[in-house]
C-alpha cells in the first residue's frame, strides 16, 4: 500500500514514521510511506500556501490552487488510483472500522489541514473525504494524519507479530466489547495478585473469565457499546 501525506510540516513526521509498527510496516515492504511538503507547491515568490477567507472570518485557509496541484502531483507519481482524505474536525469519525477499510486500499493521500481549514473547492475537485480523529480541535492535521497512518499500518497483513493480534483489540472484537484487564509477571506486586484462573491453565475457564471481564469493563466505561 502507498500512503502519501501532504503537509506544511514534513519534519514533524520523521520520529513517528521511523519507529515502531509504522517502521515495521515499511521494512516488510507492505507500506510505502511518503511525506510531501506542501510548501513546494506554494504560489508566488514567497511560496504562499494560505490566504484570508472571503466574507470575513477568523484565521487563514489553505488555498485550493496549492493543495489541488500538490495532490495531483501525488496522483501522477503513483500508478494506482488514490483515495484522498482531508483531516478536519468537521469530518466523519475515524474508527477502527474505517481504519480496516482504509488498510484494504492500494493508495491513500492524506492532506494534513492547517490554519482554520481548507478552501471547500479542494474537497469538491478531489472528491475527498474529510475525516476527524475526535471531537476536539487540534492546531493542525499532522497529528491526525499520524494517528491514521499508525492505525492503518498495523492492520496490513504481516505487520503485527501474528495476524490474530489485531482481532482481540478493543473495537475490533466481533462482539464490539473492550478488551478486559491483562497481567504479566510478577504474580504478586504490592498487595495485588494476578487472578488465579489465569495461571491454572484451564483454557475454557480463562476464556469465560476474559469474556466476563470484557463485558464488565465495557458496561462500566463505554455503555454506548453495549446493546443489551
Ligand atoms: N484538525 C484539527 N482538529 C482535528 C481533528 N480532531 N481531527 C482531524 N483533523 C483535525
Amino acid at each position: 500500500m502507498v500512503i502519501q501525506v501532504v503537509t506544511l510540516f514534513p519534519e514533524m513526521f520523521s520520529g513517528v514514521f521511523d519507529m515502531s509498527m509504522v517502521k515495521r510496516a515499511r521494512l516488510t515492504g507492505r507500506l510505502d510511506l511518503r511525506v510531501i511538503p506542501l510548501r513546494a507547491f506554494g504560489v508566488g515568490i514567497h511560496r504562499q500556501t494560505d490566504d484570508y477567507p472571503f466574507g470575513g472570518a477568523v484565521g487563514m485557509l489553505l488555498r485550493c490552487d496549492v493543495v489541488v496541484p500538490a495532490v495531483e502531483w501525488c496522483m501522477m507519481h503513483e500508478k494506482t488510483p488514490a483515495r484522498v482524505i482531508l483531516t478536519s474536525p468537521q469530518g466523519r469519525s475515524f474508527t477502527q472500522r474505517l481504519a480496516l477499510h482504509l488498510s484494504r486500499q492500494d493508495h491513500l493521500i492524506i492532506v494534513a489541514g492547517h490554519y482554520e481549514g481548507i478552501d471547500e473547492r479542494v474537497r469538491l475537485l478531489l472528491q475527498a473525504d474529510e475525516v476527524s480523529i475526535g471531537d476536539y480541535v487540534l492546531t493542525g492535521g499532522e497529528l491526525p494524519a499520524m494517528v491514521m497512518v499508525d492505525a492503518v499500518s498495523r492492520l496490513l497483513p504481516g505487520v503485527l507479530g501474528s495476524d490474530d493480534s489485531a482481532k482481540d483489540d478493543s473495537f475490533s472484537r466481533a462482539d464490539g466489547w473492550l478488551e478486559g484487564p491483562q497481567y504479566t509477571r510478577p504474580v504478586q506486586y504490592r498487595n495485588l495478585s494476578v487472578p488465579d484462573v489465569l495461571r491454572q491453565g484451564n483454557h475454557r475457564a480463562i476464556a469465560e473469565f476474559r469474556e466476563e471481564m470484557a463485558r464488565q469493563r465495557t458496561r462500566a466505561r463505554r455503555p454506548d457499546l453495549v446493546s443489551d
